[in-house]
């Protein structure tokens, strides 16, 4: 498994006080010397972390890939057009969320999905879908002819006992080999850390981690080189 980090929590604390640091740019940079396999930011229609120039300065920078996380809105969507990043992964968005909640429902919003993968995958992106471990969102995501989803490990990371937590390991098992038989690839993420990410190796075919809070948390401490070197040891 390789590890994506999200730097988005750099991002946070450079806009609550307007200032032009700490720069995700140079996170980014740090992120991938010590061995992260790609750069995942979040542009918001509400621009609440990442801007617009982050993603202009990653896409010129980054060695890796640029994993760019965007709604399904016309707004990103031109934009994710004309930045080309290397990967984009569709996410549900709500403004006043603190955090992506939930995943996506392809199937419920199916032709605007499918419509957004077919224009980013014809424009060179390849394109995640962001869902929960569900069978209908995985037939939905597979008919969309997106390369990738990822796997909302929220309810994991959230479960509160260890029979909560060994039940959706399972659903994520179950999903993970269903979407495999469908033709996706599959990644997982969200709520990850370093004490909870080592059950995911009990889950087939998964090919990147996308962690961002408690990488960004633990460099607060033991500074970003080390604490992705943390993560990657572990994951790997
Ligand atoms: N993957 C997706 C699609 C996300 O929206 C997020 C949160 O921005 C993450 C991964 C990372 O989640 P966390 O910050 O909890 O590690």
């Amino acid at each position: 498994m390789l590890l994506g980090v999200n730097i988005d929590h750099v991002a946070t604390l450079r806009q609550v006080r307007g200032t032009s640091y700490p720069d995700p740019v140079a996170a980014a940079a740090i992120a991938e010397m010590a061995g992260a396999s790609g750069i995942t930011a979040h542009l918001r229609e509400d621009r609440r972390h990442i801007q617009d120039r982050d993603i202009e300065l990653l896409m010129q920078t980054v060695k890796t890939k640029v994993n760019l996380e965007m709604a399904v809105a016309e707004s990103v969507l031109d934009r994710a057009l004309a930045l080309k990043p290397h990967c984009a992964c569709l996410v549900p968005e709500r403004r006043e969320e603190l955090t992506t909640e939930g995943g996506l429902d392809v199937r419920g919003s199916f032709k605007r999905v499918r419509n957004a993968v077919t224009a980013l995958q014809g424009n060179g992106t390849v394109v995640s879908l962001f869902i929960e471990p569900d069978a209908a969102q995985i037939a939905a995501a597979a008919k969309t002819g997106a390369a990738f989803i990822e796997l909302h490990t929220g309810s994991f990371a959230n479960a509160a006992t260890e029979a909560d937590r060994a039940r959706e390991l399972a659903r994520l098992v179950k999903a993970a080999v269903a979407a495999r038989k469908a033709g996706l690839r599959v990644n997982a993420g969200h709520g990850l850390h370093y004490h909870n990410v080592a059950l995911l190796h009990r889950v087939p075919h998964l090919e990147e981690l996308n962690i961002g809070h408690a990488i960004i948390a633990r460099a607060v401490f033991a500074g970003l080189d080390q604490a992705v070197r943390d993560m990657v040891a572990l994951i790997q």
